[in-house]
């Protein structure tokens, strides 16, 4: 599903004319099956959300290649992410990222706005999903009157309303107590066996990594399959 070959890239730090070049991603070679729990272990610092962005297309990389089911989209221009990511990617960050005033309803909302789905429909895929995911008695909340399970619940729900195939995952429960945390990742194991979502889960927890299917770890930027623990 996802092939990454050769990916390399590194930040430029300080003053111009006397840029320092770091490298933080170093012959990353990385593969996503259909289907598959994948997540990524490391410790902080070590280029774990920098693929993850890269992936995304947020940032091109220096040299290397991503292909998703066959389409080369390390090639892309903006304007080709954002429509790729808005059809095929969803997102959970460790923070949810929710829109302080919208309600949860509303935030979960807001990715079919975008693509410009009609009312009616929306309303429809919101509710039955917000039933889904068990929000409906909260949905009329704002973010700041939900715990943090709640709000990351509905940052899945918001991940998940436009039918992604994909789900990134940056520290999904790096925020979450650990009995929040369990519920939260019994949350993405069923949607990955109900629905068929295939997630990549970035992560610094072990418990977190073990619920995936394979598991990579990064180290300085070099990326290696397996859990490799002097790493983490
Ligand atoms: N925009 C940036 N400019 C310069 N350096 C950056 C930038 N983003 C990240 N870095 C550096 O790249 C390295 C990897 O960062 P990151 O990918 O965020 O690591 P992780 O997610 O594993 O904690 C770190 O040393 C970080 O300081
Ligand atoms: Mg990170």
């Amino acid at each position: 599903m996802i092939t990454v070959k050769g990916l390399n890239h590194s930040f430029k730090i300080g003053k111009k004319g006397k840029e320092k070049h770091i490298p933080v991603l170093r012959d990353v070679n990385f593969d996503v099956n259909d289907g598959e729990i994948v997540s990524i272990v490391g410790k902080s610092g070590s280029g774990k959300s920098t693929l993850l962005h890269i992936l995304a297309g947020f940032m091109t990389p220096e040299s290397g290649e991503i292909k998703v089911n066959g389409i080369e989209t390390s090639i892309f221009n903006e304007a080709d992410n954002a429509e790729f990511r808005l059809n095929n990617y969803g997102f959970i960050f460790q923070n949810f990222q929710l829109m302080p005033g919208l309600n949860a309803f509303e935030n979960v909302e807001l990715p079919l706005k975008l693509k410009g789905i009609e009312r009616a429909e929306r309303k429809e895929k919101v509710k039955t999903l917000m039933k889904y995911v068990g929000l409906t008695e909260v949905q009329d909340h704002y973010p700041n009157e939900l715990s943090g399970g709640q709000q990351q619940r509905v940052s899945i729900a918001r991940a998940l309303i436009t039918d992604p195939p994909i789900i990134l995952a940056d520290e999904p429960t790096g925020s979450l107590d650990s009995e929040t945390e369990q519920e939260i990742l019994l949350l993405i194991q069923s949607l990955n066996k109900n629905r068929g979502i295939t997630f990549v889960i970035i992560t610094h927890d072990d418990e977190v990594a073990q619920t995936a299917n394979r598991v990579y770890t990064m180290h300085d930027g070099e990326l290696t399959e397996g859990v490799v623990q002097h790493a983490i």
